[in-house]
């Protein structure tokens, strides 16, 4: 019965979304596993659709399926190719059967700010490994800010040594598995709409994440608290399939992809200020932040630094040091 109910809300939801399209119109589908408002992509996702179903109307239509309603990340990318969807954003993190060069975006402690990731972006280095996915059929749109991730677990975190022990979530990136276990603790990956239930059966003790997605998802209810760490980057690769888009006529695809840009860029000049107020979500939830000092923070780094080294070579020095310098 719940397989019905649930084949019920999804087609109801595709139905909802299809209501909007016209005949004759290309239908664009995005999927992806996020709130559908409140979250800087959820957020982006709608502002993208609102603009290309405005400024395209008649030639395209948009629909977003939010909320892993229609296919997890692992499988989103198989849709791509299929042509069952035309868009995803999975997390850079997510990419390790394409290309094990994003490892990058995950190194622990890599960039300072999110001002840093979008100065990387717009770089050199930045625009040619948006291609580092073309060889396997897609193509990278861009890229798109999540925010900083921060840690939490059954039990206060304060230094990394208050984790031995314990298991946490993690997306399917080798890089996060290492950071963990260099705090002594153990990972295990799962699928995003998989955590709040482990967290809460006690599969895993602990998770990391940004502010967005521990408030939308409500981890903090299932946590006993949240340390503030902003130890690694989460950002997502807008991306497509290149057959798709090598298939569009030229003057769709060119107007198509200056909205992208331009969403792009909104979207995430935004992402800080939604980061900031879904962190005073969870405060007003009643939820407890724990805030660092400069010590402890110390103690973050340089357990976690030590894991460049292991990855340096899949990601190449001067990408590392690229980014780096994109720090200021
Ligand atoms: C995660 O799996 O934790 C994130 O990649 C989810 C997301 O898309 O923000």
């Amino acid at each position: 019965l719940l397989g019905a109910v649930s084949a019920l809300a999804i087609s109801l939801t595709a139905t909802q979304a299809m209501a909007q399209c016209e005949d004759g119109e290309m239908v664009i589908k995005f999927s992806h596993v996020v709130a559908a408002t409140g979250h800087p992509k959820g957020d982006a996702a709608t502002m993208l659709a609102d603009r290309v179903n405005e400024e395209m109307n008649g030639t395209a239509c948009m629909e977003v399926f939010a909320n892993s309603t229609l296919y997890d990340d692992d499988k989103v990318m198989e849709a791509l190719l299929l042509g069952d969807v035309q868009l995803a954003a999975p997390s850079l993190s997510k990419f390790e059967a394409y290309t094990k060069k994003y490892r990058l975006f995950d190194l622990p402690f890599l960039f300072s700010s999110l001002d840093a990731v979008d100065a990387f972006a717009a770089s050199d280095a930045g625009k040619e490994l948006l291609k580092a996915t073309e060889s396997s059929g897609y193509t990278g749109l861009g890229y798109w800010s999540s925010g900083l991730k921060q840690f939490s677990a059954n039990k206060p975190l304060e230094v990394p040594s208050d984790a031995n022990g314990l298991k946490f979530r993690v997306q399917t990136s080798d890089v996060a598995v290492a950071m963990i276990e260099a705090m002594g603790a153990s990972a295990q990956k799962l699928a995003f709409k998989e955590v709040y239930g482990a967290l809460q059966t006690g599969v895993v003790d602990g998770q990391e994440n940004t502010w967005s997605n521990i408030y939308t998802q409500k981890f903090f209810e299932v946590q006993d608290g949240i340390t503030e760490t902003n130890h690694q980057l989460l950002a997502y690769l807008l991306v497509t399939s290149t057959e798709w888009l090598n298939g569009l006529d030229p003057a769709v695809r060119d107007q198509f992809l200056a909205i992208v840009d331009d969403v792009t860029m909104k979207a995430n000049g935004q992402v800080a200020e939604k980061e900031a107020a879904n962190r005073q979500n969870i405060i007003d939830a009643g939820a407890t932040v724990r805030e660092l000092t400069a010590e402890q923070r110390a103690e973050w780094v340089s357990t976690m630094k030590p894991v460049w080294q292991k990855f340096e070579g899949d990601i190449g020095k001067d990408l590392i040091d690229a980014a780096v310098a994109s720090n200021g």
